[in-house]
C-alpha cells in the first residue's frame, strides 16, 4: 500500500502528522482553516505541493460546513481572506501562494455568475489532488529517461536530499518519484538519502519511504556527501524545489547548494525535480526569494533533549539558493527536462498548449 499524507473525502479532512514518524503513524483531522495554518506552521505537513494542497483542502472543508444558509457573496469573501492567511504559515514554498491567487481570481470571477454554488470551487481544489500524483508520474518517467540515456551504466545510482516523496506532495513524489520511476523500470542500483539536518527528512520520512518500497537505500549524514560522491560511484544527484525562479535559480531544503558545488566538483550531473506550480517567473533571480528562518531549538534540541551548549547563538534558515549554474543536468518538470535558461519559454509555451486546450 502506498503512503498517504493525506486523506480527504468531501466534508474531512487528515493528515499524517510528520513530525510523529517514524515512530507513531498517527492521522490528525483538520477541520478547519486555521488548524491547517498551524499545522503546515508547526511543520506537521511539510513539502511544498503538500503545504498547497493541504491549505486548499482544509478551505473546502470549511466551506462545506459553512455553505448552509451563507450568502455566495458571504462564503466569497471568506474564501479570499482565507486564502490570503493560508500564503503566510510559510513564506519559501511558492506552491501555496499560486494556488491562493489561482482560486482567488476563480471565486472573484464565479461569484459575479448569478448561478453559482460553492460545489465549482470545492471541485477546483479537490481536482488538485489528481493532478499533482499524474505530475508527478510525468516528472517520474522524464527524469528517470534522461538520467538513464546519459549514464555510464546500466543501472544508476543516486543521491538525493530531503523528503519530496508522497510525503511531500499528494502522492508518488517529485524527486523521489524519479527514484520510483527509476526502480520500477529496474535501472535503480542504489539510493543514497541524506540525513538533512538540522529537521532530518531524510533520515526520519524519505528513509522511512524508501524502507517501505524496499528500494536499496543507504543513509549518510549530510557532512558525508563529498566523500560518498567520490567513493560511492554515485551516477547523479536529484533534489527538490520549493520555488524555482525565471532564471532557474532554485530554492531548496537548506544543505542543496552545497550538494550542487559537491557534485559539479566530482562531475556528477545534478537534477532539479518539481513541478510547474513550484515555479515562480514573477522573480527574476533567487535573490529575490524570502528564506525562512524557523526557531533555533530545531538545532538545538533533538527529540525534547537539549544537545547544544546553554547560551549559544542559533542561526537556522530553513532552505538556501542554488544557482542555476550549478543545476548541470537540467530541471525536471511534468513537461519535460529543461536546461535553467530554457525555463521560462518551456513553461510558457506548455501554457498555452494548456489554455488552447480547454478552450
Ligand atoms: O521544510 P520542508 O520539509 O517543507 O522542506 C521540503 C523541501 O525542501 C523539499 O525538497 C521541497 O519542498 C520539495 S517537496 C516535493
Amino acid at each position: 500500500m502506498s503512503l498517504q499524507a493525506v486523506r480527504y473525502r468531501r466534508g474531512s479532512l487528515q493528515i499524517l502528522n510528520q513530525r510523529l514518524l517514524p515512530e507513531h503513524s498517527v492521522y490528525e483531522e483538520i477541520p478547519d482553516v486555521q488548524a491547517a495554518w498551524r499545522a503546515i506552521r508547526e511543520m506537521q505537513v511539510r513539502g511544498a505541493p503538500a503545504i498547497a494542497i493541504v491549505g486548499c483542502l482544509s478551505l473546502a472543508v470549511e466551506l462545506h460546513q459553512r455553505e448552509e444558509g451563507a450568502s455566495r457573496e458571504d462564503l466569497a469573501s471568506f474564501a479570499l481572506e482565507s486564502l490570503g492567511h493560508l500564503v503566510t504559515s510559510r513564506p519559501t514554498a511558492v506552491n501555496m501562494a499560486r494556488a491562493a491567487q489561482e482560486l482567488s481570481d476563480f471565486v472573484t470571477r464565479e461569484v459575479k455568475r448569478p448561478d453559482s454554488t460553492a460545489e465549482s470551487f470545492k471541485e477546483k481544489i479537490e481536482a488538485m489532488l489528481d493532478k499533482d500524483i499524474q505530475d508527478n508520474k510525468s516528472i517520474g518517467n522524464h527524469g528517470a529517461k534522461h538520467i538513464i540515456s546519459r549514464a555510464k551504466t546500466e543501472k544508476v545510482i543516486i543521491l538525493t536530499h530531503c523528503n519530496t516523496g508522497s510525503l511531500a506532495t499528494a502522492g508518488y513524489g517529485t524527486a523521489l518519484g524519479v527514484i520510483r520511476s527509476l526502480w520500477s523500470m529496474g535501472c535503480l542500483e542504489h539510493v543514497y538519502c541524506t540525513e538533512t539536518r538540522p529537521y532530518n527528512q531524510g533520515a526520519r520520512l524519505t528513509a522511512y519511504e524508501l524502507v517501505h518500497d524496499k528500494i536499496p537505500a543507504t543513509l549518510i549524514a549530510d557532512s558525508m556527501v563529498s566523500m560518498a560522491m567520490k567513493e560511492k560511484g554515485i551516477s547523479a544527484v536529484v533534489v527538490g524545489a520549493d520555488r524555482i525562479v525565471a532564471n532557474g535559480d532554485t530554492a531548496n531544503k537548506i544543505g542543496t547548494y552545497q550538494l550542487a558545488i559537491a557534485a559539479l566538483h566530482h562531475r556528477i550531473p545534478f537534477y532539479v525535480a518539481a513541478p510547474s506550480s513550484s515555479c515562480d517567473l514573477t522573480l527574476e533571480s533567487g535573490g529575490q526569494i524570502v528564506v525562512e528562518e524557523r526557531p533555533g531549538k530545531e538545532l538545538t534540541d533533538f527529540n525534547g533533549a537539549r544537545i547544544a551548549a546553554p547560551g549559544i547563538n542559533v542561526w537556522n534558515p530553513a532552505f538556501d539558493i542554488t544557482p542555476h549554474s550549478l543545476i548541470t543536468a537540467g530541471i525536471i518538470t511534468e513537461f519535460g527536462v529543461h536546461e535553467p535558461g530554457e525555463l521560462r519559454k518551456a513553461l510558457t509555451d506548455n501554457a498555452h498548449r494548456d489554455t488552447s486546450h480547454t478552450c
